[in-house]
């Protein structure tokens, strides 16, 4: 502990306050936070949700985590900068082996020395563990807010499954899921905190025992004052869902976005896709006479399957006085996105010219090991054997040669400018995070493949303030530029944050600056210890290898890889696109298991009609467009 402080310390020269947390994580049993089913969750000390963080930015948060479980554990604190320290970033395999069960870690997050606030989150980056349930919100004060409101609390989001992760990923990565179908959420559930107190039950709601210190869904609610503004922190923990949300009878106006505080705007809808938050402001109304209906609808566009049992629009209440019920306008017409690209954040930051672009266009496709797997440009990531800023951090003068990291690294010049050109062939929408940065949101296509500048304009380099974020949704077809600079030193992974597409290989590494890395701060001793204890290699290139054999990837496992053409029958292959060879890949197994005996005609005809299903699919993706 002392170490960690003194880490700290150093870190953040100005004298600021330390605020320590003690975690011992835990599993839970009969945790019911949906009232549907119990089961084993990951939790602290025996209780769920995981208690919410609050703290000032003139502080610095310390967490002492210990591991309870019986694999290897992280915390990333989402968001956070960890300016020249990416080893406390949490990213399994990127920035540790992970801490080995029984043993402890204390995580240091500088925030009095990064000049962030507003509001975060913390979650496991290792296994799933997340969609097991270790999330909880963490909100940053700063000394003085821009917007004066009255109280605030925050709202926590997120889809909830009653499988455990690692049943669900062994379906969901299997040749049985040649299609790569993702698992559906059971529920969904929408919970709030104030204080880092979550808000207990509705009085006269019994929920299930393990988890009835918190109010759930309809037995929860917010108390609203007449006449009081209040800030709602949204904080969407989904693996899976992205959310619609609004209030009957209340307005809402934004006021900040991943943590950048932007120009008040009106919104009718919120959209909050996995892992983003918003801050809105909501003016309680004046006439106490009736309570009002919350609402949290789940997008079910990405789910294969909408189970009967699945009920995607979840409503809590506001109540002004629990003697009068409460009033529900009901459904919504039709959903729209917000268009992020639009707001302006209050603090200018100059859009500064681009030296670089690392274009990554992402894909699905049957591979030929007969799972569905992410790519970005044609490669499916793996993870390394050595965390990738351990390498970073040993090879020397050689740190900068990106093939010692694997086919998807890119190693950036300290405080180059650089621009990711990111471009969705994939029917569904994706959520992408940039660890250890914020990025600007330069362009958006609604077509990247289009000439059309209405739908494909250029980059407009005249920009003066382009809004920033660190998580960014990306719609089917579309395309977006996020402008970057290359000032923190460090390994960071750039992956889509719906989990399942994470596990399936949809990331990239990003090297930062390694020799300016070198001369900075050093990983601590204990995370070397961890590695070993785990029977893992802590230098050399992503296999392990030392600097004479840079280049040698030999003893890791990369792939699955796309499939060769060869075996299709010739009128399929005119055809081309993921979707079809996901059909082929389904039909690869039907074909094989029935001996080869389905004739050439009948796959094609098979291979149409599923094309044109997902088409269909695809085009109600397409409805969903940015509003103007
Ligand atoms: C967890 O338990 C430890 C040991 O009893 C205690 O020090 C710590 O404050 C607890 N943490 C939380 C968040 O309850
Ligand atoms: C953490 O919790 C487990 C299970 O309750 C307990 O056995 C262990 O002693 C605790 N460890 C610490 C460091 O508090
Ligand atoms: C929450 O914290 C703020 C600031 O620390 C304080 O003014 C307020 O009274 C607290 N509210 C509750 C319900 O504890
Ligand atoms: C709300 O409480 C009731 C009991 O009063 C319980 O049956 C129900 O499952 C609870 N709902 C949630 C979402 O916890
Ligand atoms: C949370 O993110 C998931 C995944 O993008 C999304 O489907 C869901 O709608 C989001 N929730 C909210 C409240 O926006
Ligand atoms: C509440 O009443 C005050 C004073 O009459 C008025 O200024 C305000 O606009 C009213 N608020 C709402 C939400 O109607
Ligand atoms: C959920 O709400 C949407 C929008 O109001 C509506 O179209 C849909 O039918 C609802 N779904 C269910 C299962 O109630
Ligand atoms: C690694 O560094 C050594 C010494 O600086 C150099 O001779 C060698 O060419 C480098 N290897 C590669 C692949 O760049
Ligand atoms: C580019 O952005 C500037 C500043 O926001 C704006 O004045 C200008 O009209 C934009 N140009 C185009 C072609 O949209
Ligand atoms: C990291 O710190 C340096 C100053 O030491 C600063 O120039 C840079 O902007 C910081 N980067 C981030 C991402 O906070």
């Amino acid at each position: 502990m002392r170490s960690a402080l003194a880490l700290l310390a150093a870190i953040s020269p100005v004298l600021a306050g330390v605020q320590e947390v003690w975690w011992n994580i835990t599993y839970v049993l009969n945790a019911n936070p949906d009232g549907l089913q119990p089961r084993r969750v990951i939790g602290i000390n025996g209780t769920w949700p995981p208690p919410a963080v609050d703290i000032q930015s003139t502080d610095d948060l310390l967490v002492h985590a210990y591991n309870s479980l019986d694999q290897p554990m992280t915390l990333h604190h989402h968001g956070m900068f960890f300016n020249s320290t990416s080893w406390m970033d949490g990213a399994l395999a990127i920035s540790q082996c992970g801490v080995p069960p029984g043993q402890s870690f204390d995580y240091t997050v500088p925030i009095s020395s990064n000049g962030q606030w507003g509001t975060y989150w913390v979650h496991s980056h290792a296994g799933g563990q997340y969609v097991d349930g270790l999330r909880a919100p963490v909100v940053i004060h700063p000394p003085q807010e821009k917007y004066q409101y009255d109280e605030e609390f925050t709202v926590v989001l997120g889809d909830w499954y009653h499988d455990e992760h690692a049943v669900l990923l062994k379906q969901f990565i299997s040749i049985a899921n040649p299609g790569g179908a993702e698992p559906v959420p059971n529920s969904a559930l929408i919970y709030f905190a104030q204080n880092a107190t979550y808000l207990g039950p509705i009085s006269g709601t019994h929920p299930d025992s393990v988890t009835a210190a918190v109010g759930f869904n309809d037995n929860a609610t917010l108390p609203f004052q007449p006449g009081k503004t209040y800030r709602l922190r949204v904080v969407n923990t989904s693996a899976f869902a992205m959310f619609y949300f609004w209030i009957d009878g209340h307005d809402m106006r934004i006021i900040e976005a991943d943590g950048t505080d932007v120009e008040e705007s009106p919104i009718d809808l919120l959209t909050v896709t996995v892992a983003q938050r918003y801050s809105i402001l909501v003016t309680a109304r004046n006439d106490t006479s009736q309570n009002w209906m919350i609402h949290a609808n789940m997008d079910t566009d990405m789910f294969d399957t909408v189970p009967l049992t699945l009920n995607p629009n979840i409503t809590s209440s506001v109540t002004y006085d629990s003697s009068n019920s409460v009033t529900d306008l009901g459904t919504i017409d039709a959903y729209s996105d917000v268009d992020d690209i639009a707001l302006v954040p209050l603090v200018v930051e100059p859009m500064l010219p681009s030296t670089r672009t690392i274009p990554l266009t992402l894909s699905f496709d049957t591979m030929d090991d007969g799972t569905n797997r992410a790519m970005f440009n044609g490669q499916t990531f793996v993870s390394p054997l050595v965390p990738t800023v351990m390498s970073e951090m040993s090879l020397g003068a050689n740190a900068t040669v990106a093939q010692a990291y694997g086919p998807f690294s890119f190693v950036l010049n300290h405080l180059e400018v650089f621009d990711i050109l990111l471009q969705n062939s994939d029917t569904g929408k994706h959520p992408f995070h940039l660890h250890g940065h914020k990025f600007q949101i330069v362009q958006r296509s609604l077509d990247y493949t289009s000439s059309d500048p209405t739908l494909n304009p250029p980059i407009n380099e005249s920009q003066t303030n382009p809004m920033r974020r660190d998580t960014v949704q990306l719609p089917a077809g579309e395309g977006v530029v996020l402008r970057v600079v290359a000032d923190n030193p460090g390994a960071w992974i750039f992956h889509c944050h719906i989990e399942w597409h994470l596990e399936a290989g949809l990331a990239v590494t990003l090297i930062e600056a390694p020799l300016q890395a070198q001369e900075r701060n050093a990983i601590p001793d204990v995370m070397f210890q961890q590695c070993a204890a785990l029977g893992m290699p802590s230098s050399g290139n992503a296999a392990g290898h030392p600097t004479s054999d840079l280049l040698d990837l030999s003893g890791w496992t990369l792939g699955p890889f796309q499939q060769v053409l060869g075996w299709r029958p010739k009128g399929i292959v005119a055809m081309t696109g993921c979707v079809l060879t996901a059909v082929i890949g389904m039909l690869t197994v039907t074909w094989y298991s029935l001996g080869g005996h389905i004739s050439e005609e009948e796959m094609e005809h098979e291979v149409r009609m599923q094309q044109e299903a997902k088409l269909r699919r695809g085009k109600f993706f397409g409805l969903i467009k940015p509003k103007n």
